[in-house]
């Protein structure tokens, strides 16, 4: 259903030459200016390969900046392989960084809109859906607020909820309770639960360990860009907890 051959991705870091603070003073009494950047790239991930079939459901731990969020990118399609080949067989619907797209000055429900039509659903199809999700949100009273008001669990119900509204047949997942309070999550996890029993597939990428034993039939340890495990969840976590 998924498959990655030997997927490499570099990113081109750009940085400002740092200059000393009497660099600084000198350069401006001569009244010069460096602007010299410099870049660099960065090998994020490092010759990935993997088949993922059908009902299968993958967990993807590892420490920050391993390179999870940009695996699950590049198997959504929202990035481009350096070099590598990525095919996949099913509707795959990014459910990365939602909150991301949100544009704090608008309210709550404009941001469903908002979120809606990027995901390619006519304002019919976003009315349909709108009071299940406000509802499922808990956040009726704060729907009609812009949400550079909300606190950043209150974000994180709205973006968990407008992403597990759609019913894509491959579920992309990257870390999207971690704000969430303990009320919140419980449910949150069982409105997971359904959608992955309806899903031809689903890659969860998280911290919570547990949540990756209960959901995942299969799990990586990403280290550095690279597959340093690959098996049962239950041996992931401790391939992880030992090792890194
Ligand atoms: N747009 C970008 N430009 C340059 N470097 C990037 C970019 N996005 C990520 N990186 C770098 O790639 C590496 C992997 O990042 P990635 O976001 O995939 O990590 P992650 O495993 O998801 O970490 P976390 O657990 O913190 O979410 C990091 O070193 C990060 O700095
Ligand atoms: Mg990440």
């Amino acid at each position: 259903m998924i498959e990655l051959n030997n997927v490499t991705l570099k990113y081109r870091l750009l940085h400002d030459r740092s200059f000393s603070l009497k660099e600084k003073v000198i350069n401006s009494l001569h009244k010069r200016k460096y602007t010299e950047k410099t870049s660099e790239e960065f090998l994020a991930l490092d010759q990935i390969s993997i088949k993922i079939s059908q009902k299968e459901r993958l967990g993807i731990i590892g420490k920050n900046g391993a390179g999870k969020s940009t695996l699950l990118k590049v198997i959504s399609g929202i990035l481009k392989p350096t070099q590598g080949t990525v095919t996949v067989d099913g509707m795959i619907q990014p459910l990365i960084e939602i909150a991301a797209g949100f544009n704090p000055e608008f309210t709550g429900r404009e941001n469903i809109y908002l979120n809606g039509y990027m995901l390619g659903f006519t304002p019919q199809q976003i009315k349909a859906k709108e009071a299940e999700i406000i509802d499922f949100c808990e956040l009726e009273k704060f729907i009609d607020v812009p949400i550079k008001y909300y606190s950043s669990g209150m974000t994180v119900r709205l973006a968990f909820t407008i992403a597990t509204s759609i019913e894509p047949e491959i579920l992309l997942f990257d870390e999207m309770l971690s704000a969430g309070d303990a009320s919140f999550i419980n449910k949150a996890k069982s409105r997971l639960d359904t959608l992955v029993e309806k899903a031809k597939g689903v890659v969860i990428v998280s911290h919570d360990l547990n949540l990756i034993e209960q959901f995942c039939t299969r799990c990586l340890v990403i280290n550095a860009g690279k597959i340093e495990f690959d098996g049962m969840p239950i041996q992931a976590n401790k391939f992880y907890k030992d090792h890194l």
